[in-house]
């Protein structure tokens, strides 16, 4: 079956050009609009939006956050799925420029920052719940009224489940029995489940926390600052009755014992978040599916009677890929339904509270194993894990509380940076994005992590430098590749690099890549099925400083896979897929194109544009066409960008 050849769709567009200007450009014969911009009101509590207005934490929290990145749509009903349906959308991280345009910036922001700042930018934080139509003219609007609209915060209380949940590791004067905690934050990429539920991932939340004590091992691998917070929300002072509302993002020690004070707020964070976007319902963190600076969770090929399987990855230099996989085995009766419609949560906990996480060891020999990451599984030195970590016996939240570091201790291959990964349904193939990597090295000293924090970079994460190795063999990465494998059902895979990106004129250029699909950085990622067991490799970029950012502003492209072959791992991609592999829309200037779907008839695909410098085009009115170029200066907005065929058929082909 491995060796099954796909009868090939065929891409029907022309290659764009690369572009670099502020706006969206798409192929002839395609329409792009601006869609809920940031600011966009949900409810008839927030005003208007407007490039005067000045942003409170009220009107923030009745709008939609800021900086879009990973996106998922839930049908309403099953006749209008492809018309109208319920948008998640994550809220990563902030602008303050574009937050505080109208005052020329936020106050004094070094110094003690002014509490409604802070819940501002708190409230410009997280995700979005909207309602989405499709008007008769073909354009996309937001139900404004809509009782589904919703906003979470890096305030709005939470539930602690899985195996952390209830341990001394999450202790704090909030919640002294380690069960609840405030707020999901830096949610980047995302992912789904089959029973209709949400799930978002917190990644560069060790940045909003401070340590200036003694750090616990896991903040000082995971890159917090030990000096100020990325705003310094911990400096602002004027505290509601709410205690620690600022006052927990600086976790020093400082009580007697961990329910004194915020020592254990930050590990809190780092998990996947379950969401049910069609109720009122807490937010719940699944600690089951590890703690690390999540990019995503993707649901695996869904069986009846065969465990649930979700990917997700660390995005940091060097380090890994996981996969968790369910206890509990698929029954279709958990599907979405009128009749579980109260009981998509608890159907959560059935799947993602008990199961095994494991780390990727990927051979030279493209094959590839899954370390299990349970307190007593053996490393290779033939200890147990728990003696490893030193921690004691069963010790499971201690294990996932260190998830990196059981990793390291397992034998886990450190990555070029993972960001976004995705699933042919049919095949099972997995695809991985490797965004980059500059602390690779052809020599290499050996990939050990101190705990000293001691290698802390730009970003402010302590790195260490990995060599060069078979599934990650470009010193210097700069321009990221594209890993894929196939399970072979025994905790083993085999695997081989699907695409490398590069300049086409540069040395890196391994996939014989051209102008028109030149690419460095990939990051989002959709295999998108369209039956047969044919699909669209959709991927996105999040460039900057190299040759093909010269070239082009952060991009979409599309290809249509080849089969993996057996054995066939380590090959660059075969020549078979490069003509298929095209430039499809190119974002504004400063931008990162990421997040992405299609409605199910495929006639809409939906996309973000994130952090751009100077887009979109100004102007009152709501349905915006995404492909005006900005005239002179605008407040910049992070925005969802619908894409569809004036012809009204299916995207792509
Ligand atoms: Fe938020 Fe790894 O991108
Ligand atoms: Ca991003
Ligand atoms: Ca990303
Ligand atoms: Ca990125």
């Amino acid at each position: 079956a491995l060796a099954e050849e796909k009868t090939p769709l065929s891409l029907a567009f022309e290659a764009i050009q690369g572009s670099r200007t502020d706006a969206v450009v798409v192929p002839a014969g395609y329409r792009a609009q601006v869609l809920i911009p940031w600011g966009t009101p949900l409810s008839a509590e927030a005003a208007a939006w407007h490039s005067d207005l000045a942003m409170t934490p009220a009107q923030q929290a009745a709008s939609v956050g800021m900086h879009h990145d990973g996106m998922h749509a839930f049908a309403l009903d099953a006749d209008s799925e492809s018309r109208r349906f319920l948008l998640a959308l994550n809220n990563e991280y902030i602008d303050q420029d574009a937050l505080w345009a109208p005052q020329g910036g936020p106050t004094d922001p070094d110094g003690v920052r002014p509490a409604d700042e802070v819940r501002t930018e708190i409230n410009a934080h997280g995700v979005t719940i909207v309602e989405i139509e499709r008007q008769p003219n073909g354009s996309w609007s937001h139900v404004a009224d809509s009782r589904y609209n919703r906003r979470f915060t890096t305030a709005t209380p939470m539930t602690l489940s899985g195996p952390v949940a209830g341990s001394d590791y999450v202790v704090t004067a909030y919640s002294k029995d380690g069960t609840e905690t405030r707020g999901t934050n830096n949610n980047c990429a995302n992912g789904y489940t089959p029973w209709g539920t949400y799930l978002t991932c917190e990644e560069n939340w060790p940045e909003v926390f401070v340590n200036t004590g003694e750090r616990h091992a896991d903040d000082a691998r995971l890159g917090m600052p030990t000096d100020r917070g990325r705003y310094g929300w911990e400096s602002a002072a004027g505290e509601d009755e709410q205690s620690g509302e600022f006052s927990r993002f600086d976790v020093t020690p400082r009580g007697e014992k961990a329910s004194d004070d915020y020592r254990n707020e930050a590990r809190t964070f780092g998990y996947v978040v379950e969401i049910d976007p069609y109720t009122q319902a807490k937010a719940i963190k699944r600690t089951a599916l590890g703690r690390f600076r999540h990019e995503g969770c993707w649901p695996g090929p869904v069986r009846e009677g065969e465990p649930l399987v979700f990917y997700t990855g660390h995005d940091s230099r060097n380090e890994y890929i996981y996969k968790f996989v369910s206890a509990a085995t698929w029954d279709p009766a958990d599907a979405p339904s009128p009749g579980n419609e109260a009981e998509r949560l608890a159907i959560g906990n059935k799947y993602l509270d008990e199961g095994t996480l494991y780390a990727a060891r990927f051979d030279e020999d493209g094959s590839g194993e899954w370390l299990p990451l349970t307190p007593d599984a053996r490393t290779p030195d033939g200890e147990s894990l728990a003696d490893a970590l030193g921690l004691e016996a069963g010790d499971l939240a201690g294990v996932i509380i260190h998830t990196c570091d059981a990793a390291d201790c397992m034998g886990a291959t450190p990555m070029d940076r993972p960001e976004w990964s995705s699933v042919d349904p049919v095949s099972g193939e997995v695809y991985f994005t490797l965004t980059n990597n500059s602390k690779r090295t052809a020599e290499g000293s050996e990939a050990t992590y101190t705990n000293e924090g001691s290698a802390i970079d730009e970003t402010g994460v302590g790195y260490a430098t990995a060599p060069t190795n078979a599934p990650n063999p470009r010193a210097d990465n700069g321009n990221g590749h594209i890993i894929r494998w196939r399970e072979q059902g025994d905790g083993r895979f085999h695997w081989e690099i699907f695409v490398f990106g590069s300049d086409a004129q540069g040395n890196a250029n391994r996939s014989g890549l051209t102008a028109s699909n030149q690419f460095a950085s990939p990051d989002g990622l959709w295999y998108d099925e369209r039956g047969d067991g044919r699909g669209i490799l959709w991927f996105q970029t999040d460039n900057s400083d190299n040759a093909v950012a010269e070239y082009t502003n952060d991009q979409l492209l599309a290809v249509v896979p080849a089969s993996l072959k057996a054995g066939n791992g380590g090959a660059v991609i075969d020549d078979g897929n490069q003509d298929q592999l095209k430039r499809f829309a190119v974002g504004p200037n400063d931008c990162e194109v990421t997040g992405i779907f299609a409605t199910p008839d495929r006639t809409a695909l939906f996309i973000n544009i994130q952090h751009p410098g100077n887009w979109p085009a100004d102007g009152d009115a709501l349905i915006q066409d995404a492909t005006v170029t900005t005239s002179g200066a605008v407040r910049p907005r992070a925005s969802t960008v619908v894409i569809w065929k004036e012809d009204g058929g299916p995207v792509g082909v």
